[in-house]
């Protein structure tokens, strides 16, 4: 690094992180852009085994000033544990970018600590699952453990999803993320951290599972591609997609072949394909399977949507949260490359494709398409204005494809066994299989593969093995917070794109969260409500003062002992502020804060009047200690 430095000023610094990350281990071709885990107590690159290689410098130094100085901060605070306000001074000064531009992005993002971290830093997951399943106990329970520990030793908080909730409750200590936690199981961690011991996650050992979505078992993988290389029937691919109606897995169900043969008209010379694994939203866990068990499935998809659209390049998306993912997935890729699958001439082609992994920094919010875009290009993931949508206008302004883990490997089976297949796989009239996750209050919580279009009774009873301890069901929600939730008796509806949205909710992301007969529905929606209010990036006015009115008019609900004239009159500006948010905001997460509330108040109005009107929880939820305790741990997450 001192020889780097005497090269210039600015290089040392930017380099520095990928001099570490490339480290002896380096055997394969991934580049990894974001590095985590900058703290003294935690080891940079994780796990040792991780193919990893430095090929992001060309593309680094050529890129503008957002992504240097992005990476830069990074190396800061691997030196330091944290940003010191010196050395966002001293970056400003060599790289003459006003500070609060630097700052800007240094305080935008979880993954950045602009103080000095505690020794134990633990976080608590506070959304859905987590909720359901005893997070605020929990953190009560640890914050009576270490009451007399001192601020810089162990520090409390919350944190938004953090990708298990099949394992709720889940928490973090230092960036390390443990599962069906309890406070004494928690306590022994951040005491091990706090006298500077290694701690890490634990990754068993798990077979990879056989899914019907795999084309090709234990043959051998990526026949679709080998194929298309020869015929180089591009077209052909569109419109097979066309006729599968192949739809979008991240959430809006957007046609696949329409957003690929907008990018192959284009006709800039450089485009993009992006994969979109950020997910991040509560309850979604089925792309950490996908990665895990169909690796060569999400990277052939991939490879296809270069081909057709024209792309050479392809950055693979990933939550910093995905350790295990990245591992598998940077294998997978240097396999890629050895097999000549990847790379320079594609096997003997005359067509060229890169693959590349990037870590997020962090937030729910770049899961949002142009957000992810703006994050990549080192800014902060505040959502551009759309149109022009990132098929016209990418990244780096250039035409890109964006797609979910799960649409590109509905690609791949696709084009090996035909259109008749996918369509024989739905049910009731449905196509193709999904893969959803399921939490809450169930049996056995986990992600299953599913034919699209089965009644959700199937899925919450046969696979997740019904409502645990004998409990009856209450509600369950098809998506997370953004589906809303519907009561037990629409249990029937279908897995379905038309069959939930008619029940007027969505199929969404897949992630299917059951709250049994013990649940308080107006606290799962404060709980909803407030997830949104935390991951707001802040951009736009409907979404950040919005949702922080919203949840506040949902605690006081929660607190009963409101006359009925201020009720109504709370009804009435909650049904303004809903549609000024769904109007205005300028993306999909301003839009769809009114949501949960809106399904409660649909579905179960009595409960609500009775915390409102007769100061009363049917569920005995609310009006406790804990529940008063659980607004305080629930604002100002982010400092
Ligand atoms: C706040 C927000 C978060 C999102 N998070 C994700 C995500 O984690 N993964 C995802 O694939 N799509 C997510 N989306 C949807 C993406 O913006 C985009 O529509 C999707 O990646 C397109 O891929 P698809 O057409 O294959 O669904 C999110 C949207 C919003 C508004
Ligand atoms: S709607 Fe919310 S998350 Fe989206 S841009 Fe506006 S403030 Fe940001
Ligand atoms: S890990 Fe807690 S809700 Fe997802």
């Amino acid at each position: 690094m001192q020889e780097l430095e005497a090269f210039s000023i600015r290089l040392p610094v930017s380099l520095s992180a990928y001099i570490v990350c490339a480290a002896p281990k380096s055997t394969g071709r991934v580049t990894f852009f974001a590095p985590r885990r900058e703290k003294p107590n935690a080891c940079y690159l994780h796990p040792p085994s991780l193919p990893v290689v430095c090929r992001g410098f060309s593309t680094l130094l050529r890129a503008r000033w957002g992504a240097v100085i992005f990476d830069d901060l990074r190396a800061i605070q691997l030196r330091h544990g944290f940003l010191p306000k010196a050395e966002l001074e001293g970056l400003s000064q060599r790289t003459q970018t006003p500070l609060y531009q630097i700052h800007g992005v240094a305080s935008f993002y979880p993954h950045f600590h602009l103080v000095p971290p505690p020794k134990a830093e633990i976080r608590v997951c506070a959304d859905m699952s987590c909720h359901l399943n005893g997070a605020c106990e929990l953190r009560a329970d640890l914050e009576s453990r270490f009451s007399n520990s001192r601020p810089e030793d162990v520090q409390i908080r919350d944190v938004s999803c953090l990708g298990r909730c099949d394992h709720a409750p889940a928490i973090s200590i230092n960036d390390h993320i443990f599962t069906d936690v309890t406070a004494a199981h928690a306590e022994r961690i951040a005491r091990s951290a706090m006298r500077g011991d290694d701690i890490h996650e634990p990754h068993p050992e798990q077979a990879r599972i056989a899914c019907k979505a795999d084309p090709y078992g234990d043959a051998e993988k990526y026949g679709v591609v080998r194929k298309l290389i020869q015929s180089k029937a591009w077209d052909d691919v569109l419109a097979q997609l066309r006729a599968a109606e192949l739809k979008g897995m991240g959430g809006a169900g957007f046609p696949t072949s329409m957003k690929w043969d907008l990018v192959r008209k284009q006709r800039d010379p450089v485009k993009y394909v992006v994969c979109n694994a950020d997910e991040s939203e509560p309850g979604t866990i089925k792309d950490r399977f996908i990665m895990t068990n169909l690796p060569h499935l999400l990277i052939e998809g991939m490879i296809i949507a270069g081909l057709v659209t024209g792309a050479k390049r392809g950055i693979l998306y990933i939550r910093h949260e995905y350790d295990l993912q990245e591992e598998i997935l940077g294998e997978e890729i240097g396999r890629c490359y050895r097999a000549g699958l990847l790379g320079k001439k594609i096997l003997g082609s005359d067509l060229d494709y890169d693959l590349e992994v990037f870590v997020s920094p962090g937030g729910y919010i770049c899961g949002e398409e142009s957000a992810l875009i703006e994050a990549i290009e080192g800014h902060r993931a505040e959502p551009r204005n759309k149109p022009p949508f990132p098929g016209q206008v990418g990244l780096w302004q250039k035409p890109t494809v964006i797609n979910n883990v799960e649409t590109f490997i509905n690609v791949p089976q696709i084009l090996a066994h035909g259109v008749d297949w996918f369509v024989a796989q739905g049910a009731g009239g449905s196509r193709g299989l999904k893969f959803v996750g399921v939490s809450g209050h169930v049996t056995r919580p986990g992600i299953f593969e599913v034919a699209m279009g089965v009644p959700m009774r199937e899925v919450i009873y046969d696979h997740a093995g019904g409502v645990r301890g004998g409990r009856q069901l209450k509600a369950f929600a098809p998506s997370g917070p953004s589906s809303g939730y519907l009561p037990a008796s629409m249990i029937d509806v279908r897995l379905d794109f038309k069959a939930l949205a008619e029940a007027g909710s969505m199929l969404g992301s897949g992630a299917i969260v059951v709250c049994d007969d013990t649940t308080c529905m107006l606290d799962m929606a404060l709980n909803a409500v407030r997830f949104y209010r935390n991951e707001s990036c802040g951009k736009c006015v409907p979404c950040r003062v919005g949702s922080q009115k919203m949840a506040d008019m949902l605690a006081r609900w929660t607190q009963g002992g409101i006359p009925e004239s201020q009720y109504r009159s709370d009804l009435a500006l909650l049904e303004e502020l809903s549609q000024a948010m769904s109007l205005t905001s300028i993306c999909g997460l301003g839009q769809i804060v009114p949501a949960p509330i809106q399904s409660v108040l649909k579905h179960f109005r009595a409960e609500v009047d009775a915390h409102v009107l007769q100061s009363r929880c049917p569920s005995g939820i609310c009006f406790t200690a804990a529940s008063r305790a659980g607004e305080a741990q629930r604002v100002g997450i982010r400092p």
